[in-house]
């Protein structure tokens, strides 16, 4: 039984709570956060959980995992308080705020001896992980390379607190780039070079519901993001992410191949059909469910860390940040970048019943 601590008990918590309650393999012994009664009523509905202090919750001897579910700029300050105290860390993404943070926290975890993850999990869903199993399978043949789209007006019309999506380490492409971009590592490889072009339509934006609807908060970011990624393996990318835009018809992820073409669901999501269009045909084809965790939800990355597995992992989300901090690098500098991280792209995910993680 592995005794998890989590540090951070807002909006994503609950999903959290939800899927830890009842898996196997795991228990919330301590919950700690900046407000303290957030830890407080978090821990009111757990049965032998503890509100602590955070450096109460990192001291604990009895917590052998943080789960780090803080905003991006304070995800490097607790990975590596826990990883001084001892502990496995598995955090929300992005792995931190910038590129040098993010080093700096794997860099820890290396000197510590203690294990790193690191969202996203919904990666190992039945979605991504059908369409892996059929491009491994050579279904499409030789990829020739993906499309991947994430179009909104930004996240300040349904979240009460939306200034980290406007900082450092948010932006369209840090926060929602995770999923796409590491389901690209996924189907196509590690990615070799960027080179990107970004744009901001506004300087400020208001927030439109909670205590603080109507206040206006800055931006500090590029809010509109795209660019192309060559992967290792020689196919390309195609990606947009966007705060500045209503919505698009375009499909999540597309990946092409000399002899297919698949459509993949919301790489956000865990699960949704996978479809295969075969070269000649104008028919698509929708695929069997063939890999990944079944009726999976946020947490199942920390089940299978847990496990031993640790598929959603420290290196694979150090690589998918400098993907992304590339692609603004690139942006800002007009030039394509070669990138310094490479990764091994984890095993496929067997298909796994729900009642083999769920307790
Ligand atoms: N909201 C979502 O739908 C969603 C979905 C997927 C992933 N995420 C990710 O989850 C993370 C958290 O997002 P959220 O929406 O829950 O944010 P939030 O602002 O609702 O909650 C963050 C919590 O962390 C606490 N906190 C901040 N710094 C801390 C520190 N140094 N020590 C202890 N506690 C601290 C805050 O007090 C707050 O309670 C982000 O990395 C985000 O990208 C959010």
């Amino acid at each position: 039984m592995n005794r998890v601590g989590i540090v951070g008990l807002g909006v994503i918590s609950r999903a959290y709570l939800d899927t830890l309650a009842d898996a196997a393999g795991v228990r919330i012994v301590a919950v700690a956060d900046l407000d303290a009664d957030r830890a407080a009523a978090a821990a009111a509905g757990i049965p032998g959980c503890r509100a602590l202090t955070p450096a109460a919750l990192y001291a604990d001897p009895e917590v052998d995992t943080v789960l780090n579910l803080t905003i991006p700029a304070a995800h490097e300050e607790v990975a590596l308080a826990a990883l001084a105290a001892g502990k496995d860390v598995y955090g929300e993404k992005p792995l931190a705020a910038t590129l040098a943070a993010a080093r700096t926290v794997v860099d820890a975890a290396a000197a510590a001896g203690r294990r790193l993850g690191c969202a996203p999990d919904t990666v190992l869903g039945t979605g991504v992980q059908t369409a892996r199993a059929a491009v491994e399978a050579g279904t499409i043949g030789a990829p020739v390379g993906a499309s991947a789209t994430w179009v909104s007006a930004g996240h300040e019309s349904w979240h009460p607190h939306p200034d980290f999506y406007y900082r450092a380490g948010g932006g369209p492409l840090l926060d929602m780039g995770p999923y796409y971009l590491t389901s690209l590592v996924h189907l196509l490889g590690p990615v070799a070079w960027v080179q990107g072009a970004s744009s901001r339509a506004r300087d400020t934006r208001v927030i439109a519901t909670g205590p603080r609807a109507g206040e206006s908060i800055p931006v500090e970011v590029e809010t509109h993001v795209t660019g192309v990624l060559g992967h290792a393996g020689g196919a390309l990318s195609t990606v947009t992410f966007s705060f500045d835009a209503v919505a698009s018809r375009a499909e999540p992820i597309e990946v092409y191949g000399v002899d297919g073409m698949l459509v993949l669901p919301d790489p956000n999501h865990f699960s949704g059909s996978v479809h295969l269009r075969r070269v000649g045909s104008a028919a698509e084809e929708e695929l069997p469910v063939s890999a990944g965790y079944e009726d999976a939800a946020r947490g199942v990355g920390l089940l299978d860390f847990v496990a031993g597995d640790g598929r959603a992992s420290g290196d694979v989300a150090l690589h998918v940040l400098e993907v992304m901090t590339a692609l603004l690098d690139s942006a800002a500098e007009g030039a394509r970048i070669p990138l310094t991280t490479t990764v091994e792209v984890p095993p496929l995910v067997p298909l796994t019943p729900a009642a083999r993680w769920h307790g």
